[in-house]
């Protein structure tokens, strides 16, 4: 867990901040679990990464802090009773919709995927698919951005603990009228986007028995467009898809892994990864930049597209989460199919393996090589994570929690 309870990656024990950072005897202790963030954290320090290396030092001192610490138990309690609250979904619609602005006017993805003639008669509209839809912010503002366009989302049940749609509501925060089209432009699937066949490798089934297997019975089936892994391009029908997932504390069956933040990840991602079109867009939020599942994944997503980093300055500014723009996406190349299809192996380990069956932890960057990447793409990482760790810093600074 990093210091906002966000699930850093899919599990994978990431603590320390670098032994660069570290007093020398609690740097000879950690050596025995030198990790792979570990590398990319000491790689930051020698390259003396100044924002990264002051961020290092006052997330330490923030980890210490006692007021910092009540803040996040504050901010944990109410992400976590959000399901039954509806003032505080209104807050998160609100805040949602900050993101998505601030994201617009330093980014411009939403409008990343307007087609190049808007007049032709032939234009098809812009195809959005949400993989976490509700409340609506993301899909209502994409929607503002181009009017013609249309949105499918997926989200949680509410009765699973997910959070209802506030289309209207996103409406009346945005100054702007219903219209007309406005039911037509939003179709949302009420399902649990980790429970799927989609996700199964390569000639794998389900086992004939596991212990959520009711779950999985129960679950309400995705759309049939994406129940089955693409065999054509054109089966490929998003023009931007958007991921922001957020793992539920309170969702019961999400309690049965302690990876599961991991597990929502990577099915955000073969979904994503599986159905935007050659060219398209995707919007990923993400954690903890330096720490290994992301830094692969970063690392993985600039191999297929042009990607940018983006941390917003007025929400979640003094948290880790970021958010990877990644446009001209070319999902049909090999080294872009060999990954969906490792994400689906990383899934069905997580899922079912182990002892009991529940899964087991996986590393997301399995098969890479932390030195090699490190020394062929290292000054570009470096280059990209500035934005990240400069607005982290100058909000933890701006919170007066630490001298
Ligand atoms: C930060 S909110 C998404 C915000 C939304 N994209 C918007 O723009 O308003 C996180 C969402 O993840 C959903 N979620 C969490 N776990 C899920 C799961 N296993 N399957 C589907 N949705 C899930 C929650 O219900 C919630 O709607």
């Amino acid at each position: 867990m990093d210091s906002d309870g966000a699930c850093s990656d899919s599990g994978q024990s990431d603590h320390g901040n670098g032994v660069s950072l570290v007093s020398p005897q609690l740097a000879i202790s950690q050596a025995a679990y030198y990790t792979k963030s570990d590398k990319i954290r000491d790689f930051l320090a020698s390259k003396n990464v100044q924002a990264w290396v002051e961020l290092a030092h006052i997330r330490m001192k923030v980890w210490q802090s006692e007021e910092a610490g009540k803040h996040f138990e504050m901010q944990r309690e109410n992400a976590d009773g959000a399901a039954q609250n509806i003032e505080t979904q209104v807050g998160f619609l609100k805040m949602m919709l900050g993101f998505a602005n601030e994201i617009q006017d330093g980014t411009g993805v939403f409008t990343s995927v307007r087609p190049k003639n808007p007049r032709s008669v032939l234009r098809k509209p812009v195809r959005c698919l949400d993989t976490s839809a509700a409340p609506g912010a993301l899909a209502q503002y994409f929607l503002r951005q181009n009017p013609r366009a249309t949105v499918d989302g997926l989200s949680l049940p509410v009765e699973s603990g997910g959070y209802p749609m506030l289309l209207e509501c996103a409406n009346k925060i945005l100054g702007v009228r219903p219209r007309p089209q406005d039911k037509d432009t939003v179709n949302i699937t009420w399902t649990d986007i980790t429970l799927h066949p989609l996700f199964l490798p390569q000639g794998k089934e389900y086992p004939e028995e596991f212990p959520d297997k009711p779950a999985f019975d129960n679950n309400p089936p995705l759309p049939p467009h994406l129940q089955f892994p693409p065999s054509k391009p054109s089966d490929r029908v998003y023009d931007i898809v958007l991921t922001s997932s957020r793992y539920l504390r309170r969702c019961v069956h999400a309690q049965l892994r302690p990876w599961e933040a991991g597990r929502l990840q990577v099915s955000q991602l073969i979904l994503g990864l599986s159905f935007v079109k050659p060219g398209g867009s995707m919007l990923i939020v993400l954690h903890n930049l330096e720490s290994w599942n992301t830094f692969a994944t970063v690392y993985k997503l600039s191999r297929i597209a042009n990607i940018t980093l983006y941390k917003p300055e007025k929400c979640h500014a003094i948290r880790s989460s970021f958010h990877l723009i990644a446009t001209n996406v070319q999902p049909e190349l090999e080294v872009c199919k060999v990954w969906v299809e490792k994400l689906k192996q990383a899934w069905y380990t997580m899922t079912f393996g182990g002892e009991e069956g529940l899964g087991s932890l996986v590393e997301v960057g399995e098969g890479l090589n932390v030195d090699t990447i490190l020394d062929e793409w290292g000054e570009e990482f470096v280059v990209l994570g500035q934005n990240v760790w400069k607005r982290q810093l100058d909000a933890l600074k701006r919170k007066g929690w630490v001298e």
